[in-house]
């Protein structure tokens, strides 16, 4: 089949096969470049392990501290006349990649939230791998879950817990910025997003892991957020999404005491750096602060992309004996985003940003073009007139 974009508002219903394998392959190349991280994790799980942050969190000890690899997402599998999801691409070409280099690498695709899928990662754990996990990462980003003990589906929104929020917003498909009017969440709105995006699922698999044995002695854990600046605080800190965050980090406490008692263990929050993924693009204001994010980092030599903020927070503060915890007691290596220069000049492109000085104070282009690499179109070396196997799949997960 011939592959190409297919875009549809915040998400692009086609995936490139060859161009996800490039992405991961840039990510694979980049680690590799880097110095190898001493006395780094050997067994990994990453849950979310597909695309964005929890991808990234796969290739980074895998092809850094030559980790085995339990990875565990929720994709979509292609055949000759469909194509994957990106993730499902992502993961096959990850799993080549690591079985080249000799590393365990399997997968499993399903609802992390389900009892099943929790099962079954302790089977594969207790019957495949070699050790016990010593580093869990927890980077799911969805929309919905299935509680596992009702069936009662709670779906997560992007809104206010205060009153109405108007901002600028970028409509990515067509590069235009227009005025957004955000509305409050119901209180049922802003649990039930808690219910999606907390901590309550990353317990429930932590605990379950301690439960079955699996966990080494020392284990570490880790879950993602975000902060930002004060001008998106309305939809992300204060908003339905930032309380998910609140509770992740109540969670993480809690986590982080039973894992020491038990295990020697840790848990962690780490906030990262606001970057074009599939879930990101889904929330308004946040694409158009991205663009002269984009810009004034990379004016300064400070631009990361996922795979430099995981390879960051492994060698520079996971594994070097020091994470540089904040006040909150949680790791920043949103630390350059959040830098005085950097604010203070997103700051003053925003009150003035329009549509007729965009292209000047923003980098839209740099957005699009991280947007398009997320499904695998617009990578060098990939011949995209070329007829491409749409069928492939993640070995481990080839029926
Ligand atoms: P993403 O959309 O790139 O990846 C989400 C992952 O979750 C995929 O692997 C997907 O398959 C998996 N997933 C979703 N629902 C699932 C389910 N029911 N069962 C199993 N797997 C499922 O997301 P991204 O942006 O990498 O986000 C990951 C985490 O990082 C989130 O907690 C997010 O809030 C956080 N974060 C993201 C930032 C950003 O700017 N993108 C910034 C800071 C934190």
């Amino acid at each position: 089949m011939i592959v190409s974009p297919k875009i549809r508002g915040f998400i692009c219903t086609t995936a490139h096969p060859d161009g996800c394998a490039a992405h991961v392959q840039e990510q694979i190349d980049f680690v590799k470049s880097q110095p190898k991280i001493e006395n780094g994790p050997k067994n990994v799980l990453v849950i979310g392990a597909s695309a964005g942050y929890g991808l990234a969190s796969r290739i980074v000890p895998a092809f850094s501290s030559g980790a085995n690899t339990l990875g565990v997402f929720f994709e979509k599998p292609g055949n000759d006349t469909r194509t994957a999801s990106a993730g499902w691409y992502n993961s096959a070409a990850f799993e080549k990649a690591a079985t080249a280099d000799g590393l365990f690498a399997k997968s499993l695709n399903g609802d992390a939230f389900s009892k099943e899928l929790k099962q079954q990662t302790i089977d594969l754990i207790q019957n495949e791998m070699a050790g016990k996990i010593d580093l869990v990462v927890y980077s799911l980003a969805s929309p919905r879950r299935n509680d596992p003990e009702t069936g009662e589906v709670y779906r997560s929104v992007l809104k206010t817990t205060g009153g109405d929020f108007t901002n600028k917003t970028l409509k990515t498909e067509t590069g235009e910025i227009a005025e957004v009017t955000i509305g409050a969440a119901t209180e049922e709105e802003i649990a039930h997003t808690i219910k999606v995006m907390g901590g309550e699922d990353w317990k429930l698999w932590i605990d379950a892991l301690a439960e079955a044995d699996v966990l080494a002695d020392g284990v570490k854990t880790v879950a993602y957020s975000y902060i930002g600046p004060t001008l998106t605080w309305p939809i992300y800190t204060d908003g339905t999404i930032g309380g998910a965050k609140k509770h992740l980090e109540t969670s993480c406490a809690e986590l982080d005491a039973k894992l020491s008692k038990s295990l020697g263990g840790c848990a962690y929050v780490s906030v990262n750096k606001a970057l074009v993924t599939q879930a990101s693009s889904a929330i308004p204001v946040v694409p158009l602060y991205i663009s002269i994010l984009y810009k004034e980092m990379k004016a300064k030599g400070l631009h990361e992309g996922c795979i430099e903020q995981v390879q960051r927070l492994m060698a520079d503060r996971l594994y070097s004996g020091d994470p540089q915890l904040d006040d909150a007691g949680r790791i920043r290596v949103d630390d350059w985003e959040m830098r005085d220069d950097i604010q203070s000049a997103i700051e003053a492109s925003w009150d003035k940003v329009t549509n007729e000085n965009f292209s000047e104070l923003a980098d839209f282009a740099g957005y699009q073009e991280e947007f398009l690499k997320l499904f695998g179109f617009g990578l060098k070396g990939v011949d995209y007139d070329a007829d491409t196997d749409t069928a492939i799949a993640p070995p481990s997960l080839s029926a």
